[in-house]
């Protein structure tokens, strides 16, 4: 298979000839591809603005590449296999060629409803294959997809909504997740009031349950289907123009709109899929992400799809009907490579290993994780019980704005250390520097992870404020792209990364700011002030810790609670809920007003005997009564 590593020295060399000569390199890569034009030059770049460019005048649509270039050698082949929420159903699968023509139906569907080229399109949906099909139906006609994952609230969504400056909406009836249905329709009508720009919300059927259609702006998915063509010429693209925007929580403010272009995002995730989990053709791949987050996107949808592969998307959750569900699916359709999240890993170890045993699982061979640090004993329990010690497990560490994996062992090939995520992929050029951005160099070392070189898939902007991307991420160290990430690089040259530096917090592989959930907080009435940080939590990897100051301090504290939870709910969603909340009277500040979270972050994790230096502190006090009020974990 082209583009396909075969071995640690090939790896070594492919490394070599990358940072020698990178535009040679990701030229002979993206050769690969069908370009209705070639580029004229393959790089342009600065991180000081930052202006990156990749394959510069290029023209190419990037669903052409991942459809109709396969059409003629794999048309039958299965592209999208789909396993829905409840077992007693059946699993639905789409040929290349079956897939080809939804995809160019819904295109037109969309075109009918007036969308263009440039348009932002909202999608709202539970992971069907309308999803992935919608998804590509935008890149089809160059409208800009917008996922947001179907756990956020109306709120959320609206946000998002208005940020991008959306026309259209994509949505369901309902969605089924587990034992429970979610009214989707509900959420998206109540984040419209607030959304005048949207023209026309398209609603799909899938659990039945009677909605109010809005008339002049809501339409049947399958009304506006019937009619539609499955011919449609795919709409050419500059390799810069903008594929997706794709929300994710910062430190500060409200979550960015990431911004990926077409040419570069392309041939990155094709490289980084065949690469890491050393596709086969013929092996059936099952990322068990949802499409809302960028695990879905590149690796559920553009990645394989653009290396021909049959991916599997799955409907429900872990643990319904039982615990052993994702072990089923495996059984059932003879997965061969299986890629998940840490937190899900611990989940299901949790459950015990009776929901392992017994399922016949040797069609595995790979398997991957990705998401946030994994531990060495859930490593080792994914190895020995869900890998019988036969498959090798890549960690892959990469970001929202990375686009595609950045750091990580290539199956098979790269020596395994547990809870590292090992190497840099060809093109990826990490260092590591000290908080006043100096090199740190040598092995056996730990500093802040960065970049020094663009790779094709990097974030181009923040979507509507360029600004907020330069600051965000390139000026906190002069000409590096800063991850945000601490990470330590072993006497072997092996990285690890051991989690955020910043004020982000990663809660079940879900990434939150903390000062957003504050200000959900705060929304409450009878909230003063709060003060969020993450806390070590054995099954989702840091859970929410959420310090608060009443204005009236007598109140009825587990009601406070509740409500509290229920604000942040309807602010941003369940997956930000508090885990623990702790009423306070005031918070350890600065005498310039800054809240030193460290010490915050320290008595949430119960090591208040290693506050370090409280004597800067404007109240030095207030620490006695948070840690003698401190829940136990
Ligand atoms: O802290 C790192 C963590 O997840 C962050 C990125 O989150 P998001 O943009 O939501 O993307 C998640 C899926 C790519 C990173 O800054 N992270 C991601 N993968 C790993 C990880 N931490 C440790 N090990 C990983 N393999």
């Amino acid at each position: 298979m082209s583009n396909k590593i075969n071995s640690f020295e090939e790896y070594l060399s492919e490394y070599k000839k990358s940072v020698e000569d990178p535009e040679s390199f990701w030229a002979s890569k993206a050769e690969d591809f069908e370009w209705m034009k070639p580029w004229d030059k393959v790089l342009e770049w600065n991180f000081k603005e930052p202006k990156i460019e990749w394959f510069i005048n290029g023209k190419l649509n990037i669903t052409q590449n991942c459809l109709d270039r396969h059409l003629h050698s794999r048309g039958d082949q299965v592209a999208i296999l789909w396993e829905p929420n409840d077992p007693k159903d059946n699993a639905i699968s789409f040929t290349y060629s079956e897939l080809y023509e939804q995809v160019c139906k819904t295109a037109n569907m969309l075109k009918n409803n007036g969308a263009k080229k440039g348009d932002r399109i909202c999608i709202y949906m539970p992971m069907i294959p309308e999803l992935a099909i919608a998804v590509l139906a935008c890149a089809r006609i160059g409208a800009i997809h917008s996922v947001v994952f179907a756990g956020f609230s109306a709120k959320a969504l609206a946000d998002r909504i208005q940020d991008c400056d959306c026309n259209i909406v994509l949505t369901s009836d309902g969605a089924y997740r587990g034992a429970k249905s979610i009214a989707l329709k509900k959420i998206v009508d109540d984040s419209l009031v607030t959304c005048p720009m949207i023209d026309t919300v398209i609603v799909l059927k899938r659990t039945g349950e009677p909605v109010t259609m809005e008339e002049g702006r809501d339409v049947w998915w399958h009304d506006e289907m019937k009619e539609c063509s499955s011919d449609c010429t795919p709409t050419e693209m500059d390799a810069e123009d903008e594929l997706f925007i794709l929300y994710t929580s910062g430190s500060t403010g409200k979550p960015k709109g990431v911004v990926h272009t077409t040419g570069g995002y392309m041939v990155y995730t094709e490289y980084s899929f065949k690469n890491v989990f050393q596709y086969n053709e013929g092996d059936i791949y099952w990322c068990t992400a949802d499409i809302g987050w960028i695990t879905g996107h590149s690796y559920i949808i553009y990645g394989p799809l653009l290396s021909g592969a049959t991916t599997l998307m799955f409907e429900g959750v872990p643990t319904w009907p039982d615990a052993g569900r994702f072990w089923d699916i495996v059984e059932k359709h003879n997965v061969n490579i299986f890629y998940t999240a840490p937190t899900a890993i611990r989940a299901l170890q949790a459950c015990g290993d009776e929901f392992v045993n017994g399922r016949d699982m040797n069609s595995l061979r790979v398997l991957g994780t990705v998401g946030e640090p994994i531990n060495e004993e859930a490593w080792t329990w994914y190895n020995e019980k869900v890998g019988n010690k036969n498959c090798p497990i890549v960690d892959t560490w990469w970001q929202t704005e990375t686009g595609g994996i950045l750091i990580s062992p290539l199956a098979g090939h790269t020596p395994l250390k547990p809870s590292y995520a090992t190497l840099p992929l060809p093109g990826v050029q990490p260092l590591l520097v000290d908080n006043e951005g100096k090199e740190i160099e040598g092995n056996g070392v730990e500093g802040n992870l960065c970049m020094k070189f663009p790779w094709p898939s990097i974030i181009r902007t923040t979507y509507g404020d360029h600004e907020r991307c330069r600051q965000t991420y390139f000026s906190t160290y002069e000409n590096l792209y800063f991850t945000g990430d601490g990470c330590k690089r072993d006497e072997n040259g092996l990285y690890r990364i051991t989690g955020r530096v910043d004020d982000v917090i990663n809660v079940s592989g879900h990434r939150l700011g903390t000062a957003e959930i504050e200000d959900a907080i705060d929304e409450y009435d009878n909230v003063v002030e709060t003060a969020v940080v993450g806390y070590p939590h054995a099954i989702k990897g840091q859970g929410v810790y959420a310090y608060v100051i009443c204005h009236s301090p007598d109140v009825d504290h587990d009601l406070m609670r509740q409500e509290i939870l229920s604000k942040v709910t309807e602010i941003i969603g369940p997956i930000a809920k508090p885990d623990k909340i702790q009423f306070v009277t005031g918070l350890p500040k600065t005498r310039s007003g800054k809240i030193m979270r460290r010490i915050l972050r320290k008595i949430a994790e119960g090591e208040t005997d290693k506050l370090g230096d409280i004597t800067t502190l404007l109240d030095p006090s207030v620490v006695e009564e948070i840690k003698s009020g401190a829940l136990s974990n």
